[in-house]
């Protein structure tokens, strides 16, 4: 229909314009082929006049009517010729044959004759009128005359009697005396005019003939037309749709026809695909600013991202951290634990979102009795938004892989938190075997060629140039949960190039600030050869181009419900002061940490300490509860820093603790999401020192706790949060005096002055949330497939392979 409706686009003005034209043209070619006969009839007649002209002369002198009747009628076997009149140089007729129409004389057949057309329109039809006249040669006149005169016989014009009434004899003989007296001047003489009438109707019929032919060859000509734009408006159509299909799906300039026709199409869609992709991005803008502002990204707007711009293309995440770990409580039954972990608090919500598969280590004891045969369980439990898959890991591989190269060697190589780092050759080789193992898994879990793979952490820094040689067209994100040292601290890795190898497999490879993005391209430059844009963060390396970019991690903001399923402020901060034996009107300080010397766990009990030496008043006033779930235990570092701060804890509460009251309590287990929520709503204060932290986002967790706008967060500058949460109390943990300064700050902080920070912090977060997070990232993913794909094509198309375009 649409076809038809645009052939008839073409076709109907080309008709008009067929019709136009012939209705302009048969006239004028009409007159001008009636031209060319008037005048073809002319010189006819100048040639049939000069043949009977010496004739004429002959009988006029003479004074033969006869002889110029035969002559006239001898004249007339010319088909053509109709009739013929002779006229008198003053006007009269003379002579006329017997179809010489009786209302034409001599004076209105000069008037007709000397028109542009001189036609006359008789009862039998047209005749073209044409008078030439006849000249008596002054030569042969002159000649004869003399001959007579000198044979003494009188002249021809002297002596004959005309036929005619006596006036044409007389005016015979004084043309003929004239003629003579002409002679005597030797000049020709006019004696008469012929008036020739030709018949009209062939030429008629002729002009009928060539005006058929001409609307014959006009009509053909209008049908092959009128075909050849059909047969190209039909192609150009299929042509152009097909491109501007692909175009609006961002694929570039595609044709269903032949490789000719795909180069004729792509080169007329050319001038307005940037255009037109500008348009469909102002669009796009226009929908983002109507689904509302930046601090709108949810769960559906993620899943709505990942269903349009990711067109629902697989989603696999590679963590060490399961998101849910399946452990046998002490009467047998399987209880299931969400570990402490920054990157399951955020992977997780976008994992719900996102559904698809997530391949982690099986730590769990219980973990094997509740997957199914391919080791796939479906979380979170009740709900099966995604499906686990998990990787066992022999006590070799783990000691190696995780407690060895990844905790004992990279975690202090990227924190610089003076710990020193350890690299043993085992470890490393066992690093690579699992990283191989893991990729693998990601390698089977993938239903195509192009998933789009992230992978979190630096437990797999190995693992993206993995996938990337079994899946080169997947989209590998990689996010590095922790800080990127200078390429100074770097350098003492052994295996550095390696891991920068590994990780420019990655097609994103994201970090929570600039700053480390910085030292992850200086870190590049200087140990690898590889190209750097900075104006794009971009390392082409070898045949893979990588995007370096920052991207904040941050927290699911809680939803209304989970708001209303929290108990109140003041709830809180009763049950929690009962559960710990605390005073009511305490002012109560928490930290909550996995038990990790990063964490500045030792200087905040420094400044807790010097908090009560300077301010004393705050004895008995002032307790600071530290939550520290055991992490990583298995390592000597993290035994003996538990040990440390546990004599720390000891030396303050014996310093300053009174009966009853316990300045510091430690609690040295885990704690769920619940409980930590509680704490959160019942402290006045909630202190982060971490010594360096990639995020940090217990901070976040805070302000997202207090709804109630009051409570005041103690932030490291250390921490990368610290670039958002500016309205925090940020302070440098290293400096006791300082965060015990801002310890007594928080502690006597205005309520006023409280709710505007907590207010403003809360919008931060709220905003950059951790769909955010994601959608910057999975945007980005998008806009690198789309150039990928486009590219692809390209190429083939250069190379004149026009399949699948
Ligand atoms: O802080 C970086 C990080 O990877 C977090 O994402 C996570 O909370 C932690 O370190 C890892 O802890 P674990 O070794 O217990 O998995």
């Amino acid at each position: 229909m649409q076809t038809i409706r645009l052939q008839l686009r073409f076709l109907l003005p080309l008709i008009f314009v067929v019709i136009a034209t012939a209705w302009l043209v048969l006239p004028v070619v009409d007159r001008i082929t009636l031209r060319w006969f008037a005048r073809d009839l002319d010189s006819r007649g100048a040639v049939v006049a000069n043949a009977l002209s010496d004739s004429v002369v002959e009988a006029m002198r003479a004074n033969r009517p006869h002889q110029l009747e035969k002559l006239f009628d001898r004249a007339l076997q010319d088909e053509r010729l109709f009739a013929i009149g002779l006229c008198s140089p003053d006007g009269r007729m003379l002579q006329r044959t017997a179809a010489f129409p009786g209302e034409l004389n001599c004076f209105n057949a000069l008037e007709i004759s000397s028109k542009r057309d001189p036609r006359l329109l008789l009862s039998g039809g047209p005749v073209h009128v044409a008078m030439h006249d006849v000249i008596d040669q002054p030569h042969a006149v002159a000649a004869a005359d003399a001959a007579s005169e000198v044979a003494g016989e009188p002249t021809a014009a002297s002596a004959s009697t005309f036929m005619g009434p006596p006036e044409y004899s007389g005016m015979a003989v004084a043309a003929a005396r004239a003629a003579s007296e002409a002679m005597a001047q030797t000049a020709p003489v006019t004696v008469g005019r012929l008036v020739l009438l030709h018949d009209l109707s062939f030429i008629e019929k002729r002009s009928q003939d060539t005006r058929r032919y001409l609307v014959g060859l006009i009509a053909v000509l209008g049908l092959v037309m009128a075909l050849i734009t059909m047969v190209v408006a039909q192609l150009s159509w299929r042509g152009w749709v097909s491109g501007v299909r692909a175009l609006l799906r961002g694929e570039g300039i595609i044709s269903p026809m032949g490789g000719g026709a795909v180069a004729a199409v792509a080169t007329e869609l050319r001038p307005f695909a940037a255009d037109l992709r500008e348009r469909l991005r102002d669009l796009e803008d226009e929908y983002r600013r109507m689904q509302g502002p930046e601090a709108d990204w949810s769960a559906d707007r993620l899943r709505a991202l990942l269903m349009t711009q990711l067109r629902g293309d697989q989603v696999i995440v590679v963590s060490n951290r399961e998101p849910y770990i399946h452990e046998h409580a002490k009467d047998g039954h399987i209880i299931v634990k969400r570990p402490a972990s920054g990157l399951v608090t955020a992977v997780e919500p976008v994992m719900r979102a996102c559904s698809g598969t997530w391949i982690a280590h099986g730590s769990g004891d219980a973990d094997r009795e509740v997957v199914d045969a391919n080791d796939r369980v479906a979380v979170p439990p009740g709900h099966d938004d995604y499906q686990l898959r998990r990787l066992w890991l022999t006590a070799e591989e783990e000691q190696g892989y995780y407690f060895g190269f990844a905790n004992e060697g990279l975690w202090p190589l990227c924190h610089v938190a003076h710990v020193r780092p350890v690299f043993r050759e085992s470890d490393w080789e066992a690093y690579k075997a699992v990283n191989q193992r893991f990729a693998d898994a990601v390698v089977a879990e993938s239903r195509s060629d192009d998933p789009i793979v992230l992978v979190q952490d630096y437990h797999f820094a190995l693992l993206p140039a993995m996938v990337r040689e079994k899946l080169p067209n997947a989209t590998i994100l990689t996010f590095w949960h922790i800080p990127w040292p200078n390429p100074e601290s770097f350098g003492i890795c052994p295996w550095r190039r390696e891991i920068l190898q590994g990780m420019l497999g990655s097609t994103i490879l994201g970090f929570h600030t600039r700053f480390h993005c910085k030292n992850f391209i200086e870190t590049v430059d200087r140990f690898l050869e590889a190209r750097i844009e900075h104006e794009h963060s971009t390392i082409s390396f070898q045949e893979d181009e990588t995007l370096v970019e920052a991207y904040p991690i941050s927290i699911e903001w809680p939803s209304d419900a989970t708001i209303a399923s929290w108990s109140s402020v003041p709830e809180a901060r009763r049950a929690v002061r009962e559960r710990l034996g605390l005073p009511q009107e305490v002012t109560l300080a928490v930290g909550i940490d996995r038990f990790d010397y990063t964490k500045g766990i030792l200087e905040r009990l420094n400044a807790v300490e010097r908090l009560l030496e300077k301010h004393p008043e705050w004895i008995e006033r002032f307790v600071f509860v530290q939550v520290a779930a055991p992490t990583r235990s298995a390592l000597e570092e993290y035994r003996t820093f538990q040990e440390r701060v546990e004599r720390l804890t000891l030396r303050i509460n014996e310093r300053f603790g009174r009966p009853g009251y316990q300045p510091v309590h430690l609690l040295a287990q885990h704690h769920d999401s619940a409980a930590v929520n509680e704490l959160f709503r019942a402290a006045d204060m909630c202190i982060v020192t971490s010594l360096h932290d990639g995020m940090n986002l217990v901070s976040k967790e805070f302000v997202a706790a207090r709804d109630d706008e009051r409570g005041v967060l103690i932030l490291s500058r250390f921490a990368g949060a610290a670039r958002e949460m500016t309205e925090a109390l940020v302070v440098n943990p290293y400096h006791v005096e300082e965060t015990a300064d801002a310890l007594h700050r928080a502690a006597t902080m205005p309520a006023a002055e409280q709710r505007a920070r907590m207010a403003s912090l809360r919008a931060t977060v709220r905003e950059f949330n951790v769909f955010r997070w994601a959608g910057r990232m999975l945007t980005d993913a998008g806009r690198w497939r789309l150039k990928a794909r486009v590219d692809a094509r390209v190429a083939r198309f250069r190379h004149g392979d026009t399949r699948g375009l």
